[in-house]
């Protein structure tokens, strides 16, 4: 499928790749992703290990994505590195952290940085964590202490899809305890809540808790004050949308699942300079609620299914919502072996994303998940979302066709027919 001719991307339009910091960098040992990936009986079937070692490789990574024609670049800064004990914080890691930044600058390389993926301070959740009253307080100090490093850098996300991790940081729970394997044998079904065979990010998670989504509102509201006191970037979060469609005579079903899951987040991004949508597919929701993907449907690795049309659906729902919170697709993508879907695929959210600028909407840049094939979480290395291919024992990266033809249409604004 050849992206439309007609598409007018606006110039300074963001072409690039996501990636966060537990899934690429590797050796994360102070996180509690880290812990719990040891745990016998945990929901990952593999650990992250030297993941793709992006900790030593992000400068020829870097260099990969600009030799490529991509123009941008979504990275996080890890917290349990930057703070491995609770006050101490490392001015090595922080420089570390700099220089990545700096090189991106240097290249002309955009940088999007995210301050939370997901991963946290094996300490901060051993004290409570997502759940404790210090919450906002803590990653406040952790917010405070990684602005100087951020001079230069436009664009900020506080949190990755605070409304998943909403759910998901009860996953870490367990980690409280003096035997957290006893724990997680005990809560076992607490555990396959959120590990369902969908997916980390999918909906058959159970609804996030008021209390939860406050938190992460709170949360959000010191990062965003303490970032715009001290730098000069535009501060938002990313939120996963679902492009949940009604069945005929369920629209009152759908509002709700619409508020519990986005809209409350996305309410709050009104007050935001930027908000990231992050969307891979649609689902239905009917008699039943949210609906799994529908039986024939063509399905993705993580049992997706393939809707490169769920973009379009999503950032018209976040435009709409936040009132016309400029955006920037920080996540789209799929998994999959067959490089050729993740062409077809791009192609139809591209296209929609320049529906979406045809009528006016303002769509700052588009970051594919993801640039290199990483730790897909409790799944592992076995789920490919990567535009490049690596070698995990010799840490060689191999750009797929996807990569080469993404890069192209970068370099044509989107003009580039494939
Ligand atoms: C997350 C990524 C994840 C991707 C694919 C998003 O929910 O931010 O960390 O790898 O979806 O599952």
């Amino acid at each position: 499928m050849a992206v439309n001719a007609d598409i007018v991307f606006p110039a300074g339009f963001l072409w690039g790749a996501s990636c966060a910091p537990h899934q690429n960098e590797g050796n994360n040992l102070n996180s509690d992703m880290w812990a719990l990936e040891q745990l016998p009986g945990s929901s990952f079937v593999e650990r992250s290990g030297d993941s793709v070692d992006f900790y030593h490789r992000w400068k020829e990574d870097i260099d990969l994505l600009k030799s490529l024609g991509l123009n941008s670049f979504r990275f996080g800064i890890e917290w349990a590195r930057v703070e491995p004990v609770r006050g101490d914080f490392s001015a090595a890691e922080l420089a570390h952290y700099r220089r990545i930044i700096d090189y991106c600058l240097a290249q002309g390389v955009e940088p999007v940085v995210t301050l939370h993926h997901f991963s946290s301070p094996l300490w901060f959740v051993q004290s409570g964590g997502w759940g404790s009253s210090e919450v906002v307080d803590r990653f406040g100090d952790y917010v405070a202490a990684v602005c100087p490093i951020l001079d230069g850098v436009t664009w900020v996300a506080t949190i990755n899809e605070p409304n998943m991790f909403a759910v998901m940081y009860q996953m870490s729970i367990p980690l409280q305890y003096p035997d957290p394997a006893a724990v997680l044998a005990r809560t076992g079904a607490a555990r396959s809540a959120v590990d369902g065979e969908a997916g980390l990010n999918a909906f058959s998670m159970p609804e996030p808790k008021d209390e939860a989504a406050q938190t992460m509102l709170r949360a959000h509201a010191r990062a965003r004050e303490i970032l715009r006191a001290r730098t000069s970037a535009k501060v938002g979060w990313t939120i996963a949308i679902q492009s949940l469609v009604a069945r005929e005579g369920y629209e009152d079903r759908l509002d709700h699942y619409q508020r519990v899951w986005e809209d409350t987040y996305l309410e709050a991004s009104r007050d935001d300079d930027w908000v990231g949508v992050q969307s891979y597919t649609s689902q239905l929701v009917g008699p039943d609620g949210l609906e799994g993907a529908p039986a024939g449907a063509e399905l993705t690795q993580t049992a997706w299914a393939y809707r490169p049309d769920a973009l379009e659906i999503a950032l018209r729902r976040a435009w709409d919502v936040t009132g016309g919170t400029p955006m920037i697709v920080t996540e789209n993508g799929i998994a999959t072996s067959d490089d050729r879907r993740r062409i077809d695929y791009t192609t139809g959210a591209l296209n929609g994303i320049a529906r979406t600028l045809a009528d006016g909407l303002d769509v700052r840049g588009y970051l594919h998940w993801t640039f290199i094939d990483n730790f897909e979480w409790v799944h592992g290395y076995a789920i490919t979302f990567g535009l490049v291919a690596v070698d995990r024992t010799s840490f060689e990266r191999t750009p797929k066709g996807s990569a080469r033809w993404l890069g192209r249409v970068a370099e044509t604004n989107g003009a580039h027919l494939s």
